[in-house]
């Protein structure tokens, strides 16, 4: 088994704590300006209404709803769901999407796995999962020396957060899988119903690395979602048409289940023209796949792997825990739409 590792919805909607359409506090009672006493007290106050309301007592609130396992209801999907988190460009989120949404579905009662195929192994260090050289990894799995279970160790976020850590020998593998048997396939190998099963998660999280060589495509021929995040940023749109195609070479050749089913904005910055041009460009060419929650670029997110941890657990009550907690529930709640339709 698995080792212990060391220690409601608006259109276009820019997740809650944006400059954008919504407030940070639209889900929250009273105004948030600080040290503000909100009503003078009356006999008629209860001593919650009369309570003083502060950007930091708000900030908790929210930091304690995202941590309470009980305050937000993920359905589970009826079917196991395999997810590859790909864009071949670099820098546009895919780690970070990937831990923070996994958290998000771990922390309230998803059981995750979420294995790590980058060699610069990001995911593993937000999971606070150890993946020096010698630690067994990813690697090891691919080339069939591993089961997917003896690879795994708990994240130190959650229990039900699992994660197979990338080191740096698979900085070589993409080179010694060319000449491999089913090279395309070694990762659909090793994720047999019986290995997933042993780990039992509920959502697996595959994290690529920006490129679209045998790593990615091992990805995708395991999966049967593809998620892109895309950075509201220029040039988001870049490259995303050959990624498309070879999406489509997958799913014509090895896996014909494989379908885009999620797409993220990331990194959008309020301040610009820019960043909602490019979230309506991609709107209008992605249309519902694109989910209504818009990550925005916010300090404590790039902050959290620096800790080895998720944003979520680094700072709860922070707009970029809230944000990915949203999307998570989104990307849940799709799911279970979608097996009822
Ligand atoms: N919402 C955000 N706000 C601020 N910084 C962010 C945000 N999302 C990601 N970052 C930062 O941007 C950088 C790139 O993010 P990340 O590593 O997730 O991208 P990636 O697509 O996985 O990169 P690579 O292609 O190298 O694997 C990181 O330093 C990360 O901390
Ligand atoms: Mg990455």
């Amino acid at each position: 088994m698995y080792r212990e590792s060391q220690p409601e919805t608006a259109p276009a909607r820019v997740s809650r704590g944006t400059a954008s359409t919504s407030t940070p506090t639209e889900h929250l009672r009273g105004a948030s300006r600080a040290g503000e006493v909100l009503r003078p007290t009356t006999q008629q106050q209860t001593p919650e209404e009369s309570a003083v309301w502060t950007p930091i007592a708000e900030e908790a609130e929210r930091a304690t709803r995202v941590l309470h396992p009980h305050s937000l209801r993920l359905p589970r999907p009826t079917r196991r769901r395999v997810l590859t988190v790909a864009n071949q460009k670099g820098g546009v989120g895919k780690t970070t999407t990937t831990v923070n949404l996994a958290a998000g579905l771990a922390l309230h009662g998803l059981k995750v796995l979420v294995i790590d195929l980058d060699p610069q192994g990001n995911a593993s260090t937000a999971l606070g999962v150890d993946h020096r050289s010698g630690t067994p990894s990813v690697y090891e799995v691919l080339i069939g020396e591993l089961s997917l279970g003896e690879a795994a160790a708990v994240s130190t976020q959650t229990p039900n957060l699992l994660c197979v850590p990338a080191t740096i020998d698979l900085a070589g593998a993409e080179i010694e899988l060319v000449s491999m048997v089913a090279r395309e396939s070694r990762l659909k190998e090793a994720l047999t119903s019986e290995a997933l099963d042993q780990l039992n998660p509920d959502y697996v999280f595959i994290d690529c690395p920006p490129s679209l060589g045998l790593l990615t495509v091992n990805a995708m021929v395991a999966a049967q979602e593809v998620l892109i995040p895309i950075q509201c940023e220029y040039y988001a749109l870049e490259g995303l048409s050959q990624l498309l195609r070879n999406i489509e070479l997958v799913q014509s050749h090895l896996n014909p289940v494989l379908n885009v089913s999620t797409i993220l904005l990331t990194m959008y910055d309020g301040r610009t023209k820019l960043a909602d041009q490019v979230t309506s460009e991609v709107r209008g060419h992605f249309g519902d796949l694109v989910l209504r929650t818009v990550i925005p670029r916010s300090v404590k997110v790039s902050e959290a792997p620096g800790y080895g941890q998720t944003v979520l657990t680094y700072d709860p009550g922070s707009r970029g825990a809230m944000s990915y907690l949203d999307a998570a529930r989104e990307l849940a709640e799709r799911g279970a739409q979608e097996e009822m339709s």
